[in-house]
């Protein structure tokens, strides 16, 4: 079984719900605290030993390259300044013994074609599918959600799909998969539908963005067809997929912030503000004295 080196980062979305705050720049660039939605999702993929990172971007994205490359004048000026810690923070930010590969999503056909816009160096390996919308957080006990999944694929030699119970009337917001149980927090799925009416829903368990993938996948995003909203729908690739390979549905351990609706964002930031090193206890406080 082959080795999970490579994760897909789609990053082309308009980011529209986040206007104005988003009409110059990515919302993968928003920061919680002070690191932007992406690093999130890459520093939890590169914990996972993902060394492969190939972002799909489309236009207004340039922030994001310039982020994960090197900040020379930045760099010069700093150690001018002799602001070491600051330096440490800069070189942190881009992940040591890492390749940054960026392909471009020529028009928003969706989040599959986004990922099948990867095919070419994914090749024939399995890979992971991170969406940096949805933030993963964990316990200090806990591994990190993608590495978690990993060790499901390595175990059962499957795709593995991210899932949490979410509110009825919210399966219109996320793909929604019907499945039997198998073992403890893996599910073996036998349905899966995109975004379907709380009526029409097979169940309440919803996909969240992490994916561990086989490459079989492309084949069927390749001639998937249209799907909801108009778009290539990866949830329709793995409807397919489904039909020839397992795929298991992992009830993570962690909490998952959706920073792609402002309420979530807000909590994301509140629970990392509590979490931060420097300022948490700070924070605390001043939500205590304010309640
Ligand atoms: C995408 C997927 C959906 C999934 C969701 C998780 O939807 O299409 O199946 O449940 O991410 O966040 P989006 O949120 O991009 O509309």
């Amino acid at each position: 079984m082959n080795r999970v080196r490579k994760a897909v980062f789609p990053v082309a979305g308009l980011g529209t719900r986040f206007l104005p705050a988003t009409k110059a720049q990515p919302k993968e660039m928003l920061p919680i605290v002070d690191k932007p939605l992406i690093q999130y999702a890459v520093e939890e993929a590169v914990a996972a030993g993902i060394t492969e990172l190939v972002f799909i971007t489309g236009r207004n994205k340039r922030a994001i390259e310039d982020h994960f490359d090197t900040a020379h004048e930045l760099e010069m000026e700093l150690e001018a300044g002799g602001k070491t810690a600051l330096l440490e923070v800069l070189h942190n930010a881009v992940p040591k013994g890492i390749h940054c590969i960026y392909i471009r999503q020529p028009a928003p056909l969706g989040l599959g074609h986004a990922v099948l816009c990867a095919r070419p160096v994914i090749g024939n390996e399995p890979f992971a599918v991170l969406l940096a919308d949805d933030l993963m957080d964990v316990e200090q006990s806990q591994k990190p959600v993608l590495a978690q999944m990993l060790d499901v694929y390595k175990e059962e030699g499957a795709s593995v799909l991210a899932v949490q119970d979410v509110p009825r009337e919210e399966t219109r917001q996320y793909g929604i998969v019907s499945a039997r149980p198998y073992k403890e927090r893996l599910e073996l799925v036998d349905g899966i539908v995109e975004k379907p009416q709380p009526d029409k829903a097979p169940s309440t368990l919803g996909v969240v963005g992490r994916y561990v993938l086989s490459n079989r996948i492309f084949d069927f995003l390749d001639s998937v067809g249209k799907g909801a909203g108009g778009e290539i729908q990866l949830t329709d690739g793995i409807a397919a997929l489904m039909q020839h390979e397992k795929v298991m549905a992992y009830r993570f351990a962690g909490r998952r912030f959706d920073c792609g609706s402002k309420l979530g964002y807000l909590q994301a930031t509140v629970a990392m503000g509590l979490k931060h090193p420097e300022m948490g206890d700070a924070f605390a406080r001043y939500l205590d004295e304010t309640r």
